[in-house]
């Protein structure tokens, strides 16, 4: 029988053991996870076990059973979705973290480095200066911080405080059917509802159109509603778009309305000498999030806000007074010991008190390679698009949906002989998932079926873009020639 104390001095052991499955993981030889479903499914069931079976037998059967069935996201060429496998300093500061800081509070070198990689963010994607910034669990958690933040100040300049009393008049978000969906959710769980997104019209680049929110601001003057923010997508997420920055934040100070800008994928593109100029209108913006789960390698569970009123982000989610949260505390310069403090407080400016500490991995993902290195991965992924859309064009049955501004490009085969492109088009996706080799997603775009590769993944290299493309035509002429 295993006590619970049983393997609590054996990391190091248990490490090596672990590594050994990753390795294999990671060499990518594995089968798709749906391949052998049957199998692993059933031995993954059963009833809660009355015994242990003690920590060496836990990550055999881990090794076994889990790892090889992990998700196909983690290879270099899947470049489905906005999501990419963790590099293996995100894997392993998080690791260090979960054990070294058990929570991001307390005056540790865990809770410095929350503030100090919130500023290396900022100055590497040339935030204005002095935003509050806040960790969080990613894209959608960070959307929720800012535009709780634009609600309170919002309200408050007509008297009111959502906070304490609740939202008590009607609200309007101006995004676009672009915009992510958590844009959405964010305003249900905020009390404004999903129905206070306005959507307003995009241009043929898939960006918000200035002109036709002017017209939206002005009609919206005649309603009694609060309008609570204008939402920009600085890289959307179908494909890859940056709204007109610029002109929407001149707009939101115009109106003074709050000026939200969504980069959660897409913040990092500002480090493209090639597309930086877009990022200009970011000096206007009220709040800005951005995930380090994305484009900049860091595991699952790490998004970012920054907000430039940080009294908003203090008085929408302080965690208010309660004797029993209040360890005895003094003043940080009289402390003498981690415990004698609760570090920079970060749990009054979001919506979690329990935290992992994510600033060591940030922290550890910049230290490795720097803002040059960075830069060069963003560079490399962006010009992969550009490469991709440069092949469709060169090639007769395929077609390029739009000129791509980040790392997204979408694109179909076509053929004159063939009725129902979209048909055809997912036929070719299905084979590429199948294939499991190159991994794009797919989307809509001008009411056609295309194929969407997004390139952000650190393992994702030059050859992929040549890959895929090459992939498509294959699998396409071939399924033309068998019609
Ligand atoms: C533009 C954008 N915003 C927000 C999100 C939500 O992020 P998360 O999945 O980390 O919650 C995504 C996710 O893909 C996104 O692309």
């Amino acid at each position: 029988m295993f006590e619970e104390q049983a393997e609590c001095d054996n990391l190091s052991q248990l490490l090596s053991q672990l590594n050994e499955h990753l390795e294999q993981f990671q060499r990518f030889e594995h089968a798709d996870a749906m391949a052998s479903v049957e199998s692993w499914r059933s031995v993954l069931s059963g009833t809660v076990p009355q015994q242990g079976v003690g920590a060496t037998q836990v990550i055999s059967e881990m090794g076994k059973h889990i790892i090889p069935n992990g998700s196909q996201i983690a290879k270099p060429g899947c470049t489905s979705y906005i999501t990419s496998a963790a590099t293996d300093i995100g894997s392993i500061a998080t690791l260090a973290g979960i054990t070294a800081s058990p929570q991001r509070i307390g005056l540790t070198a865990f809770n410095h480095l929350e503030g100090l990689a919130l500023n290396w963010l900022a100055e590497m994607f040339d935030l204005p200066s002095g935003m509050q910034g806040v960790f969080s669990s990613g894209g959608s958690t960070a959307n929720l911080i800012g535009l709780g933040a634009a609600r309170q100040w919002a309200f408050e300049k007509i008297g009111l405080n959502p906070a304490d009393d609740g939202v008590q008049r009607a609200c309007k978000i101006y995004a676009t059917e672009q915009s992510h969906h958590t844009i959405h959710r964010s305003a249900a769980v905020l009390g404004m509802g999903r129905n206070s997104v306005v959507h307003i019209p995009v241009d043929n680049m898939m960006c918000l159109s200035p002109s036709a929110l002017r017209k939206q601001l002005e009609k919206d003057k005649e309603l009694d509603a609060v309008p609570v923010a204008i939402v920009a997508n600085a890289g959307s997420t179908n494909t890859g778009s940056i709204d007109p920055l610029q002109e929407m934040g001149e707009i939101a100070r115009e109106y003074n309305i709050w000026f939200h800008v969504d980069g959660a994928y897409g913040l990092p593109g500002t480090l493209d000498p090639q597309v930086h100029d877009l990022y200009k209108g970011l000096a206007l913006a009220d709040s800005v999030t951005v995930d380090a789960h994305k484009w900049l390698g860091a595991p699952v569970g790490v998004g970012a806000t920054f907000v430039r009123n940080k009294d908003m982000l203090f008085k929408t989610f302080n965690q208010g007074v309660a004797s029993y949260l209040e360890p005895t505390t003094v003043a940080d310069e009289h402390a003498r010991n981690s415990m004698d403090s609760m570090g920079f407080p970060y749990h009054d400016l979001g919506v979690e008190l329990s935290a992992a500490t994510r600033g060591a991995v940030v922290w550890a993902l910049i230290r490795e390679i720097g803002v040059d290195g960075m830069t060069a991965r963003i560079c490399r992924h962006n010009a992969m698009a550009r490469r991709v859309a440069k092949l469709v064009k060169q090639h007769p049955k395929l077609e390029l949906a739009l000129e791509p501004m980040l790392s997204v490009c979408c694109f179909r085969y076509i053929d004159e002989k063939v009725g129902d492109l979209d048909k055809l088009n997912k036929q070719i996706h299905r084979q590429l998932m199948t294939n499991g080799v190159n991994i794009p997603s797919t989307t809509i775009v001008n009411n056609n079926f295309v194929i969407r590769p997004c390139f952000l993944g650190a393992r994702t290299d030059w050859h992929h873009a040549d890959d895929l493309v090459e992939e498509v035509i294959k699998i396409g002429d071939s399924l033309v020639k068998s019609l």
